[in-house]
């Protein structure tokens, strides 16, 4: 496998960001749905510092990820995707890049506009990127959660894309997606004609 992407396949360098980037977010989704509920106290400040760092994380990661795209390029529509269907998957893609951004950003919005500094892993101290201000608070507060619950469903109906394509269409459009030299799907066998001899190419012993 290359680390560039071809025109048949994601490369390893898009592999990594994306695998990478997926299990960022269900460990966020975790953390984000349940550290509300937490008893006040250091151990629910700790959480609630994990979840900031990981999520300026994703957003370091997506911009990599958004520039290493634009470098590499992308692979062609895989063999016999109906055109309204690349559409569709198009508008997909750029919805969840946009998302991608959008929830972490969001999530700083809210973190300044509430006051509360903003640390990367107790390793440095990022700067305040609005003022202080109830109402942008609230603003912040309603569109980070209802962007993650967008991101959620953009989600269910991509990887259920995928893995259609690969259960019931039996593409390459999940595999080319994953590490490892896969094959393609493997074409009808072509019956050999009844009077074929051995040529020279399938004698081991002539061609040294
Ligand atoms: C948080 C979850 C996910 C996010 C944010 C996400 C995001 C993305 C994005 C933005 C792309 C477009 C790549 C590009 O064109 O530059 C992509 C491609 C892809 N994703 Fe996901 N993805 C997620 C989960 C999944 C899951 C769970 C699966 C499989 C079950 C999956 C399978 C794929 C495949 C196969 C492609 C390549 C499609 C193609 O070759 O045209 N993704 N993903």
């Amino acid at each position: 496998m290359t680390l560039k992407n071809t025109d048949d396949r994601w490369g390893a360098v898009s592999q990594l960001f994306h695998w990478v980037i997926v299990a960022l977010i269900l460990v966020m989704a975790y953390i984000g749905l349940t550290m509300g509920d937490l008893p006040n106290g250091p151990r629910k400040i700790n959480i609630y510092a994990l979840h900031k760092s990981i999520g300026l994380t994703i957003l370091a990661l997506v911009v990599l990820r958004v520039l290493w795209r634009v470098y590499a390029g992308a692979p062609a529509p895989v063999p016999g995707t109906p055109t309204w269907q690349q559409r569709i998957a198009s508008v997909t893609h750029f919805l969840l890049y946009a998302l991608l951004f959008a929830i972490p950003l969001s999530g700083w919005v809210l973190n300044s506009s509430a006051g509360y500094p903003l640390q990367w892993f107790k390793l440095f101290n990022l700067p305040a990127i609005t003022g202080r201000s109830d109402g942008v608070h609230e603003a912040a507060e309603g569109a980070h959660e209802l962007l993650f619950w967008v991101l959620v469903a953009l989600v269910v109906a991509h990887a259920g894309a995928a893995l259609y394509h690969h259960l019931f269409q039996g593409d390459t459009t999940l595999t080319r997606m994953l590490p490892g030299r896969r094959k393609a799907p493997t074409p009808a066998p072509v019956a050999a004609p009844a009077s074929s001899s051995p040529t020279p190419q399938d004698s081991p012993d002539e061609n040294p």
